[in-house]
């Protein structure tokens, strides 16, 4: 969480930052702010508690000029939101903005006796003092003591005092990426702060330093020794990085789905059949494992729910969907025979970074599903798939999910034709209808003002329920989530069968049901568990494939007929029909569809 900027060159570092604290904001964004060296050589700070719009205007107010800043977009962890305890933090000669957790930072207050002395209930403002304490006139002396006294994970981009035009960065765990460009060096938690300025980039290593001043950047390892960075070339475009017209990025990203699908899915066809040797997936990792093991949160974990039914159905083989954060402590058994599978948008996420390195320990074969080019996750992982969604930036997922599927759907194509479920012919079916799932989404979302006046019948609603049995219940889980996290209306997803065992209890004329039907084998059982709910006086909003036709005598709230693919697929026109629903009830409610309340995009706390 926590969005880092910096930037030494030969510009007005305020315009750069701001503009780039905008795009980062989706990693946080209760407080903002700046500080730069100013042309006299001292370091000035504005910052406040709210969006970076608000510390537009106070720039615009208060300008602070000169060519050299850091700056910071917060997800509030220690210390509430306060213009206080805003980052950037200055102690003594150091200027700090810091992304991640200092655990230690009670014990650090004591040790260098700081409890009168700090401005701020931040564990950052912790880090700065130590640094202080340490430095003298060696910044990377300083730096190299200070994390070594560091508990906890920190991404920090660092001014002293006197070293006017030069900042220093260093990182365990939270992201740095950093650019040459802007006649200067750049720096930001992730890339897509800096596409727009520069398409070459390097990913700070862990324990590292970067030095960056207006004519290079230097790289040092904790010795002090120089070392080379490894570059790397943004891989989307720049406009995928904006919002092309959309009110909200969400919009455009939901639109954007059967473009980078096809990018997803296309390269890893050949011959028709499935094939992830161009990702450098060996056969023998999928032939050999007995298990599977996904890790993940959020949306993510829901991917991998779709996952296990494909898998666990075509393949069949044991498959559990673990929330990454429960993993490490509730003894979940894998070992040199399971697959453990990493999915993350981000890559970046803590608790899913964490399983990991905890699966590795365990022996397990680690296979990362990953969004951002040399994320955490990938690095830590021993192979990586990348979705090819670009960047998201909507803190709700709706293309990272999609691909996320269309790589699972690979995978498991893959997984069955080299252990035998399928032969050639299956492989070429299974993959050519993988294929026709850009063309037939697309008819979903030509179709959006339909969803958009569905939406309507839930706009008040204090509660919902979503009902479906198997796949359908696995999206529901993840139409569920979209719905409760942009519109603030409570909403459950429930597997049908399930509802008669205690929560039907909720369910009264007030409480509109969003029910999917795609599933040929639970159809019918899934209509005789609508109307459970029909009869206790639910309307019922049905999202159904064209080809299963309707009852004459049922009567709905409304029916979006959804067109047909073969059942194991349906979950991705589906999924986008919720998509929208979620997104057109958070737009008519008047709210900020893609910044919702308490939620942040990176999670890099556990
Ligand atoms: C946050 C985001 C979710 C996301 C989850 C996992 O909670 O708001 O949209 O699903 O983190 O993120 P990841 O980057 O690991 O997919």
């Amino acid at each position: 969480m926590c969005g880092i900027i910096g930037y030494t060159g030969v510009e007005e570092a305020q315009k750069i930052m701001l503009d780039a604290l905008e795009i980062l904001e989706y990693r946080g964004y209760d407080s903002a702010g700046i500080a730069v060296c100013g042309r006299d050589g001292s370091i000035r700070i504005r910052k406040c508690a709210g969006r970076v719009k608000d510390l537009r205007l106070l720039c615009e107010k208060s300008g602070i000029f000169g060519t050299c800043g850091i700056g910071h977009t917060r997800w509030a962890t220690h210390g509430g939101v306060s213009d206080a305890n805003a980052h950037p933090h200055k102690f003594g000669k150091v200027t700090v903005a810091h992304n991640g957790i200092v655990e230690n930072y009670r014990d650090l207050v004591q040790r260098y006796h700081l409890e009168e002395k700090l401005q701020s209930q931040t564990d950052s403002e912790v880090a700065a003092a130590v640094l202080d304490h340490f430095y003298n006139t060696d910044p990377l002396a300083a730096i190299r003591k200070t994390v070594l006294k560091l508990k906890g994970t920190f991404a920090l981009s660092i001014m002293f005092d006197d070293i006017p035009g030069t900042i220093f960065a260093v990182r365990n765990v939270s992201p740095i990426v950093i650019a040459r460009a802007q006649g200067g060096s750049m720096l930001a938690s992730d890339v897509t702060a800096l596409g727009q300025y520069s398409r070459e980039y390097f990913v700070l290593p862990e324990f590292y330093v970067a030095e960056l001043k207006e004519t290079a950047v230097e790289l040092y390892d904790m010795a002090g020794e120089a070392a080379e960075p490894e570059w790397l070339t943004v891989n989307w475009d720049v406009d995928r990085g904006s919002k092309g017209g959309y009110p909200f990025y969400m919009e455009k990203e939901i639109m954007e789905q059967p473009q980078v699908i096809r990018e997803t899915v296309m390269p890893r066809i050949q011959g028709g059949i499935p094939d992830l040797g161009g990702d450098g997936i060996p056969d023998s990792l999928l032939m050999d494992c007995k298990r599977i093991c996904v890790v993940a949160c959020g949306t993510a974990m829901h991917a991998g729910l779709v996952g296990k039914a494909l898998m666990q159905s075509l393949v069949r083989i044991h498959m559990d969907v673990e929330l990454a954060s429960e993993f490490m402590y509730t003894d979940v058994i894998v070992d040199e025979d399971t697959l453990v599978i990493a999915i993350s948008q981000s890559g970046e996420t803590i608790d899913t970074l964490e399983a990991v390195k905890h699966a590795k320990k365990s022996g397990a074969k680690t296979l990362a599903i990953v969004n951002v080019r040399g994320a955490s996750v990938a690095r830590a992982s021993d192979y990586v798939i990348y979705t090819n969604a670009g960047p998201e930036i909507a803190v709700a997922s709706t293309k990272a999910y999609t691909t996320q599927l269309a790589v699972l759907y690979l995978l498991t194509g893959r997984m069955a034709y080299v252990r035998g479920s399928f032969g050639a012919e299956e492989a070429k079916a299974f993959a050519g209808e993988l294929m026709r799932v850009p063309e037939v989404m697309q008819r979903v979302l030509d179709r959006k003002e339909e969803i958009h006046y569905i939406a309507r019948s839930i706009l008040n609603a204090q509660n919902v329920f979503m009902m479906g049995r198997g796949l359908d219940h696995a999206i529901l889980l993840e139409g569920s989530l979209k719905l409760k996290e942009i519109s603030y209306i409570h909403s459950e997803a429930y597997a049908s069968g399930e509802l008669k065992h205690g929560t039907i209890a909720l369910i009264t004329e007030d409480t509109p049901v969003v029910a999917v039907v795609t599933q040929g084998k639970v159809k019918s059982k899934e209509f005789s568990n609508i109307k459970e709910v029909q009869s206790r006086g639910a309307g019922v909003i049905l999202f159904i494939k064209e080809t299963f036709g309707l009852e004459k005598e049922a009567s709905w709230e409304s029916v979006f007929m959804l067109p047909a693919m073969e059942d194991g697929f349906m979950v991705m026109p589906a999924s986008a029909a919720l998509q929208l629903l979620a997104y057109y009830v958070s737009l008519d409610k008047g709210l900020d569809v893609d910044k919702p309340r308490n939620l942040a995009k990176v999670v890099t706390v556990e």
